[in-house]
């Protein structure tokens, strides 16, 4: 598949899919962090948000640009508990329609706007125009994400946070363990590759960053998956599947290879900072 192909398979899949995202994950479209295992789906992702605010050190009030903003949940969260104001961008008409909505329901106008724009080419945004890139479960689909983190720094002012979480491949890992482990994830995700969370922090420092940190969650994430897992078990839900189409089994399909990969520590689920230094 070309950039483009691919592009567009991702746009298809969240403009399609969007009631399905919606009626299991709420307006959240990420882990959830369960620090308690009997905590509610909700509450473990309002806790991943709530940790990421504290790891990333996302001032009260920031400039946030939300890449990859889903329906809108991460930066609803920051408009009303933390004043941001934030702009979410996301491939999906669908989504950017669905967190407009959401935004003036919930936190009025002008506090979180969202827009339609493709993350692999964010040239018509202004530079340093923002105090924190927040990006939660997107940068996996972007190809060139060396360039995408470029980008970051280009947009951020002086001073300002990187926020990220990010699906990653575990360390080390042989050219047959990726294939047999991570490709079926990759597929039914359409994600062109994962990055280790050692590339990522290179990446960033690369391109200019200090205080650059990254923190394993992989153990506190991985009952999302259970949670995943438990709905393609229900009777209903198996029955769809089998008229479904190969895309969607596809996609059904990686729940159970997420799950493994976490498992045997070919996935990593990382949460990771960094500042754009003052004076430069
Ligand atoms: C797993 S969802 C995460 C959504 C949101 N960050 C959240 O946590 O609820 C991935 C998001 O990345 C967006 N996305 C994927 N590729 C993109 C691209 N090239 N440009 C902009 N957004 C993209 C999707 O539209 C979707 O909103």
């Amino acid at each position: 598949v070309t950039t483009q192909e691919l592009e567009g398979a991702i746009r298809d899949h969240y403009d399609q899919l969007n009631p399905f995202y919606r009626a299991l994950w709420g307006e959240h479209i990420h882990h959830g962090l369960f620090r308690t295992p009997e905590l509610s789906r909700a509450d473990a992702q309002r806790a991943l948000i709530e940790e990421l605010v504290r790891f990333a050190k996302v001032p009260d009030g920031a400039d946030v640009l939300d890449v990859g903003c889903g329906n809108g949940g991460s930066s609803l969260e920051l408009a009303e508990r933390h004043g941001c104001r934030c702009v979410g961008i996301t491939i999906s008409p669908v989504q950017a329609e669905a967190a407009t909505e959401a935004a003036a329901r919930l936190v009025g106008s002008g506090r979180a706007t969202f827009r339609v724009l493709d993350a692999n080419d964010l040239a018509d945004l202004r530079d340093e125009a923002y105090d924190v890139i927040w990006c939660i479960e997107c940068s996996e689909h972007i190809h060139d994400k060396a360039k995408l983190i470029r980008e970051w720094a280009r947009l951020l002012r002086p001073g300002g946070r990187v926020a990220l979480c990010a699906w990653c491949e575990g360390e080390g890992l042989d050219e047959a363990s990726r294939s047999a482990l991570l490709d079926p994830v990759c597929r039914g995700m359409l994600l062109p590759g994962m990055l280790s969370a050692r590339r990522y922090e290179e990446h960033l420092r690369a391109a200019g960053f200090d205080d650059v940190r990254s923190a394993d969650l992989t153990e506190e994430v991985r009952p999302t998956w259970d949670l995943c897992a438990a709905i393609l078990d229900r009777p209903e839900v198996k029955l769809l599947l089998r008229v479904a189409t190969r895309r969607i089994r596809e996609f059904a399909a990686s729940f159970r290879a997420m799950q493994a990969a976490y498992g045997n520590g070919a996935m990593r689920y990382a949460m990771i900072a960094a500042r754009k230094p003052r004076g430069r």
